[in-house]
Formats: structure tokens, sequence, C-alpha cells
């Protein structure tokens, strides 16, 4: 369980973090989405109690994460945007530094590092300085190090950025696998990746959630914003629309025939309504068709009706 509430983070002037709040249930997978700036980093370091917040309050697992830093990151394994991992150590090296810092020793830590070492897969690379490893691997020991001291919370932060294809897949199947047991966020600037890995997604965009639901709430989201396109030769058709409270968001003309791209906030569909005020009317629509809105146009919206 992991709870924000009304968290804010300035840098001088900035607020990378402007009023957060925030329930992650136990086991839930949570996608942080944003573009570059948005916020996501912060938030995930004042969750593992890197940052300390301006205002507002952090729960890991009932514990706040302010008054109680070491003890809420027992709970926590973090894998940073940088995944810092040092490049001289090999990566049995850079689990026992991980695991001495949270107070794992002897039995219990050779207990892990197999465990770790096994669910990672990189078993082949234990004793390689970590410097000669692949981005992949790296990130795998990156991973293997936040288990180390198996938390009940994981905060991934971009666990994919700078990896090839066939290494995205591998560690979003592994990221999948750990979700069955952990509670995780993870942050990314990819849709399809929050949707493939989320229970629900978060939209974050200059510190502040602008949207979060299940990507099927999302979708729903983006049907409510149903665009619809008409055509007519009836050029006052345009008013009629207007004045009934649609907005025409453009419009052109061939050969007398004129076609409005048709929407109204906050409406389901809007289909029946534009015929029936159409028949009203005595115009004759010659076609009308809606267009599909994606979930990636919904997040592109989102994100940049804020810098207005
Ligand atoms: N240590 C810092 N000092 C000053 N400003 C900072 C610091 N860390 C972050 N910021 C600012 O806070 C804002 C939010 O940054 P943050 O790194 O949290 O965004 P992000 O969503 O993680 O972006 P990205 O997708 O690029 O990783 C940005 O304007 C950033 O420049
Ligand atoms: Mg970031």
């Amino acid at each position: 369980m992991i709870q924000l509430a009304g968290v804010v983070k300035r840098f001088g002037d900035i607020r990378a973090v402007d009023g957060v709040s925030l329930f992650v249930k136990p086991r839930e997978v949570v996608g942080f989405l944003g573009p570059n700036g948005a916020g996501k980093t912060t938030t995930m370091r004042m969750i593992t109690g890197y940052l300390v917040p301006d205002a507002g309050n952090v729960e890991v697992g009932g514990i706040d994460v302010v008054k109680y830093p070491e003890i809420a990151k027992r709970k926590i394994g973090y894998l940073p945007e940088d995944n810092p991992v040092y490049e001289d150590m090999t990566p049995y090296e850079y689990l026992e530094y991980g695991a001495r810092m949270r107070y794992v020793f002897g039995q219990e830590f050779k207990k892990r590092v197999k465990e770790v070492v096994e669910k990672t897969g990189i078993g082949d690379v234990i004793t390689r300085p970590i410097g000669e490893l692949s981005k992949g691997y790296r990130q795998r020991v990156g991973l293997a190090h936040a288990l180390i001291h198996d938390p009940e919370v994981l905060i991934l932060d971009e666990p994919t950025s700078g990896l090839d294809p066939s290494q995205i897949v591998s560690i979003r199947e592994l990221i999948k696998e750990l979700s069955r047991e952990k509670t995780v966020i993870l942050s990314t600037h990819i849709m399809q990746e929050a949707q493939h890995l989320s229970d629900k997604i978060v939209i974050i965009n200059k510190g502040k959630i602008v949207a979060e639901g299940t990507p099927e709430e999302l979708e729903k989201l983006a049907r409510g914003e149903m665009v619809v396109h008409v055509i007519t030769r009836d050029k006052r058709f345009r008013d009629i629309l207007e004045k009934k409270g649609f907005s025409v968001v453009e419009s052109r003309e061939v050969n007398n025939e004129y076609e409005f791209v048709v929407t109204a906030q906050g409406k389901d569909d809007i289909r029946e309504e534009i015929f029936n005020l159409a028949r009203k009317e005595k115009t004759t629509l010659l076609e009308m068709w809606k267009e599909r809105v994606s979930l990636e146009e919904v997040f592109l919206k989102l994100t940049k009706e804020e810098e207005a």
C-alpha cells in the first residue's frame, strides 16, 4: 500500500510536484506516464524517502516515509532513472553492498542472492565488472539490487529506457512477473508500455495528476471527447451545430460540400444528436463518421492543454 496526500516539492521557483494525492493498493501496478519534466522522478524520489516533500504526506505500507525513512526504505526496492551501478564492482559485490545497506547478512543474504540472481537471470555475469555489461544486463543487475531485501514495494523509474527492442521485451516480462507479488510504481514515456504493464495509469503533467484510471477507463475518457465528421451541402449547419452547443473545430469545403469536424465536451456519443438535429433542421447529411481517438491522443491532449 502506498499513499500520497497533497505532496508538493519545489526547486526554487519550479513546482516540480504540485499537490499529488494517490492511493496504490497492495500488489497493484501503477504506471506514471508523462512528458519530460512532468515530475515523475521527483515523486518517486519522495516515495522512496530520498527527497523530503515541502508539504503533504507519503506512507508506504502504513509507515510515514518522512518520519521513519529507514524503516520505510526496508519496504521499498528502488530502481533509479540512471541506474547508478558502480562500474568497477561485480554484480555480486553490488548486491552485497545493497544488502548491507538494508541489513541483510549471512545466511539470509546467501538465500536472497540465489533467489534474485535466478529471478533476474544474471547468473552468467555475476563476477564480471558491471562496466563491461550491456545496458540490458545492467538493468537486470539494478533490478536484482532493488529486490535483494525482498521489499513489498518496487519503484522503477523508466526501467526500459535506453534498451534495445529485445531487451525491452525481456525486462517487461520480468517486471510483469515481479508485479504478481509486489506493489509496483513504474514510470515511462511510452503509452503502450504503461498500458501493457499497469493496472492503473496515472498521467502526470507539470507536477499534477491530470488523469488516472485503468487503461479501459482512460479509453472511455477518450470516447467522451468523441470527434464526429459530417458532410453536408447545407452551409448553415455549422451555425446550427454551434447554437446547440457543439464545437466545430474544423471545417472545409470541396465542390460545395462542407465537412465539419464536431465535438462536444463531456458527452459520450453525439452521433444520434447530430443526426436528429439535421433531420429537424431539414439538413441532409451526406456522410457522418466517428474519428477514433486513441489513448495516445488523450495523453497528448491532456499534457498539452496544461501548457496554455
Ligand atoms: N534536483 C533538482 N534541482 C532543481 N530542479 C529539479 C531537480 N530535480 C528535478 N528538477 C526539476 O523538477 C521538474 C520535474 O523533474 P522530474 O525529473 O521529476 O521530471 P520527470 O517527469 O522525471 O522527467 P523525465 O521524463 O525527463 O525523467 C523539472 O522541471 C526538473 O527540471
Ligand atoms: Mg524522470
